[in-house]
């Protein structure tokens, strides 16, 4: 995270005309002294990194940069409406690793829950789909949940819902779904791209007009309707970013500030100057088991690290390759043997025991995880300084 002097650097010419100073702890004092009530908080994936959940556009570990496997056109049809008409495959094999169940909120989250705790909540936007704010405990009715959730789920024709148990089947089985009435798509209540935002977030628009406060979290403001919601903030009411990087013109205005950094230690940092920090802590212990998300039973199961879920993705892969391949091996095999010519699939597989013969004898040693590399370049052995090595 930034330190103190580099979260004010683009701050320092510019007297606020609200906040005291332009720091996190100048925020606090305003949030206390002028009892501060109408909290607007706006977020993306950034805040639920932490919790082992990529976000889409940060270079190397975002998911778009990692979709080479998925064989996309570009990396933003996985969550287009019109690819996906035509091709759900690669969404729910992506779907498998990001559904929710499986992670803990953060504690960027659990601090959305403190401030409705403490009455302080006018609403929360997020524009993640991975359900973490309920898992926190904030209320359904709190959270504009713009980019749609998990939680639900229907066909993409006839817009008839889908039992959440078989949705939860078929994307821990990675399968397309279909309607149980008309046999057409069905899809979690995502938007994607091409599909209008819910009713909720326009109703709630006005909003950020009537906050005291906007905190702006994990998000590189890219995305519109969304990215223009700090905006419709009244001049004088203070916006503090909270982010990796600046984003979205914030910090433009006289009272913003700027927390250049990690949200967790960010959040950390605004609890301690408000005296919250022992109750923030609280509230994130109190996370540590998986809960019920929406209408998807979140299963009683660890929490597995992002390396576990890698290697089953690949296991199951290597599986469907050997299958695919066996089949056509014996089906090559059959042709052959009817048209009376030598059989090469069997020939290649007998040749393939002499390692002398074996082609692939030079990947003696090779996990599964390394032949694949090339498809899932994230999968790549690390080197000792912990970098990808090249496949
Ligand atoms: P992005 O991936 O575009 O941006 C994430 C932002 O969070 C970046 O500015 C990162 O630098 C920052 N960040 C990452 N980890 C962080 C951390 N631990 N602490 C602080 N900052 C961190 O994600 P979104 O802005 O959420 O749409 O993307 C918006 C929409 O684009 C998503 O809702 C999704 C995507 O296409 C749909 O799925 C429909």
């Amino acid at each position: 995270m930034g330190n103190e002097s580099s979260s004010n650097v683009v701050d320092e010419k510019t007297h606020p005309s609200v906040l005291e100073k332009r720091t996190i702890e100048a925020v606090a004092k305003y949030v206390l002294e002028k009892d501060v009530r109408r909290i607007v908080v706006m977020v993306g994936a950034g805040i639920s990194t932490s919790a082992g959940i990529p976000d889409f556009r940060s270079p190397d570990t975002g998911i778009y940069s990692n979709l080479a496997y998925l064989d996309l056109p570009d990396p933003e049809a996985v969550f287009d409406i019109s690819f996906f008409r035509e091709n759900p495959k690669p969404f729910y094999t992506l779907a498998r690793e990001i559904a929710p169940g499986r992670y803990r909120p953060t504690i960027a989250h659990s601090f959305i829950k403190l401030l409705y705790d403490k009455g302080r909540l006018l609403k929360h936007f997020s524009q993640n789909i991975d359900c973490l704010e309920r898992l926190a405990g904030v209320p359904g009715e709190m959270i504009v949940e713009a980019h749609g959730s998990f939680a639900t789920q229907r066909c993409i024709d006839c817009k008839a819902d889908y039992p959440g148990d078989q949705m939860k089947a078929a994307i821990a089985a990675g399968e397309v779904p279909h309607c149980q009435q008309c046999n057409g798509l069905v899809k979690p209540d995502i938007v994607f791209f091409g599909e209008a935002l819910p009713s909720d977030f326009f109703d709630s628009r006005d909003l950020p007009e009537q906050a005291d406060l906007c905190i702006v979290m994990g998000t590189s403001l890219t995305v519109q309707p969304f990215a223009s919601l700090p905006q419709f903030c009244r001049d004088g009411v203070p916006r503090v970013l909270i982010n990796m990087e600046r984003v979205g013109g914030l910090g433009s205005r006289p009272d913003d500030v700027l927390v250049l950094g990690d949200c967790d230690t960010g959040v950390r940092r605004l609890a301690r100057a408000l005296g919250w920090e022992e109750e923030l802590e609280a509230l994130w212990e109190a996370t540590n088991l998986p809960e019920e998300c929406g209408a998807q039973t979140a299963e009683a199961t660890p929490l597995r690290t992002r390396e576990e879920k890698l290697q089953e993705e690949v296991e199951r892969l290597t599986e469907e390759v050997d299958r695919t391949l066996g089949i056509s091996q014996e089906y090559e095999k059959r042709v052959r043997q009817q048209l009376g010519g030598p059989v090469a699939g069997t020939a290649d597989r007998a040749d393939r025991t002499n390692p002398a013969n074996n082609s692939e004898s030079s990947h003696a040693g090779e996990t599964s995880t390394d032949r694949l590399a090339h498809v899932f370049p994230h999968l790549a052995r690390t080197t000792r300084e912990g970098r990808p090595e090249k496949a």
